[in-house]
């Protein structure tokens, strides 16, 4: 075996580093199968993280650039880097706020498509790189990641505001029209080095000025879906940049990422029924669109109603939204739940797949605040029992249980499939005031005759209403 590996130029520990990286491949599959459950998620991760990890030991030990392995200089300099990243990444994830999540997702894309961009530039010039289109698709790719990616963190941030014209689309089209122009002269002709160069450095800008202007105009609540979208061309520009180095783990590695973003996107345009071209040119979110319809007086409930009327029923479900996640009332609604219990009451969680502002917003909070997975019901799984419901806690949702996107054609959340907390036998909303959700539009449950409304922040609220339920 080792005299046929050493005739065709292959060392042991070239077959070691493939075979670790295959290993890698496979870790990064089980860490994505774990992941898609909030239970084994972190497990999910971890594995992903060990594959990830033995992918970059291989490459630093084993890996030869012209017969030879990386020399101890340059060795010392990606370890210090690994370890200056590492850190910073430790501390930014410790620090981060459930609610900022969003745009830590946006700075991680960001840096991973910029990482991409600079691989592409530095090897576009260099006279062993065969991969010309390759690495000008990663360069622009990886680039339209990094700017896109900024713009939407600043936009989650509120630092960056939104432009709402037409002349962006067009300006826009033009932008990609030139982008394909000026990598097809740079393909279709042979140029001296210096001109390379000076082209992939045009070709920098031009990338990077498209992917302000792609996300700019974008509503700021869309950015999730942006987001998620942004997240894919990460993976594609990693995976083009794996292709330039002839490296399997990367290549592998990048497609996972952006496969996924881009199953991702899809989900979340469909858990909303909207296109993604509407995401991207509707400007959805920004503008205060609804029905307009006759609706009375809402009606409010006193803490005192509530907690009996809570604490003397047999089935209640909670109904969880971005209300929650920005008042932090995890905790108390978890105590809510354990109090009632205690006191006989079914109680389970109803999640929406797009309650909140990204992708397992809710089982992240409830998990965090130890609720058990057995609580948290899939919205068609708990829809079939909402009419035996005597009562649904609404805590700071909003969109996700609007009828209008049932029965409002004119409505531009219909056809998107909601919690029926319409159908549950009595009602309690708990939110601040006559705030509209994420789409902007009015809410005719408020309105409706079962529904009684509970006003204030949602932790305060939940609180008071624990408070009341222990004096019963
Ligand atoms: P929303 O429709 O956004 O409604 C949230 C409600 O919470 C608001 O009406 C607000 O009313 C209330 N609220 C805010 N702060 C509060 C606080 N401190 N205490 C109590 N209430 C508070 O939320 P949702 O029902 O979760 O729907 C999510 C929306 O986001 C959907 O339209 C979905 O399509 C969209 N979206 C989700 C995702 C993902 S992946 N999750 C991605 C993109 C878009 P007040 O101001 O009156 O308090």
């Amino acid at each position: 075996m080792d005299t046929y590996i050493s005739q065709i130029g292959v060392t042991t520990g070239d077959v070691i580093l493939e075979f670790s990286y295959l290993i890698a491949a496979i870790m990064f599959v089980i860490g994505l199968k774990f992941m898609s459950h909030p239970e084994t998620a972190r497990k999910g991760n971890i594995w992903a993280a060990v594959g990830m990890g033995l992918a970059m030991v291989t490459t630093l030990f084993l890996h030869r650039e012209n017969g030879q392995t990386i020399s101890l200089i340059n060795g010392m300099v990606v370890v210090a880097a690994i370890v200056f990243g590492s850190i910073l990444g430790i501390i930014i994830a410790r620090r981060v706020k459930m609610t900022a999540m969003p745009q830590l997702v946006s700075l991680f894309n960001a840096t991973g498509g910029g990482a991409s961009a600079l691989v592409a530039l530095m090897e576009y010039s260099n006279p062993a790189n065969e991969s010309a289109l390759v690495t000008l698709l990663g360069l622009v790719i990886g680039s339209i990641a990094f700017s896109g990616s900024m713009i939407a963190y600043g936009k989650l941030d509120g630092k960056v505001g939104d432009i709402f014209a037409k002349w962006t689309t067009y300006f826009n089209i033009f932008m990609l029209v030139v982008i394909a122009a000026v990598m097809v002269y740079m393909l279709a002709f042979d140029h001296d080095m210096a001109t390379m160069t000076i082209l992939s450095y045009i070709l920098l800008v031009l990338a990077l000025i498209y992917g302000v202007m792609f996300v700019m105009p974008i509503g700021g609540a869309d950015m999730p879906v942006v987001i998620s979208l942004l997240n894919s061309l990460t993976g594609i520009a990693a995976a083009m940049a794996g292709f330039i180095y002839h490296n399997q783990a990367m290549i592998l590695g990048g497609i996972f990422v952006g496969s996924a973003g881009a199953i991702l996107t899809l989900l979340m345009c469909k858990a909303m029924n909207r296109s993604l071209l509407n995401v991207i040119i509707g400007a959805f979110g920004g503008g205060g669109a609804g029905v307009d319809k006759e609706h009375g007086a809402v009606k409010e409930i006193t803490l005192s109603d509530a907690s009996v009327l809570l604490a003397y029923s047999q089935k209640v479900v909670i109904v969880p939204g971005y209300g929650l996640a920005v008042a932090q009332a995890q905790f108390v609604a978890n105590e809510l739940v354990q109090l009632l219990e205690n006191k006989g009451v079914e109680v389970k969680f109803a999640i929406h797949p797009v309650a909140g502002r990204m992708p397992g917003h809710m089982n992240v909070l409830l998990a965090e605040a130890d609720v058990p997975y057995t609580k948290l019901v899939e919205m068609d799984d708990i829809n079939p029992d909402m009419p035996n419901t005597d009562v649904t806690v609404i805590i700071g949702a909003n969109d996700v249980v609007n009828p209008a996107a049932l029965d409002d054609p004119s409505s531009p959340i219909y056809g998107m499939p909601i919690i029926n907390a319409h159908e549950s036998k009595n009602i309690i909303v708990m939110k601040r005031g006559m705030g509209k959700g994420y789409a902007g539009i009015e809410n005719f449950l408020f309105f409706d005759d079962k529904t009684r409304m509970l006003f204030g922040n949602a932790k305060d609220s939940l609180q008071k209403l624990v408070s009341e339920i222990k004096e019963l």
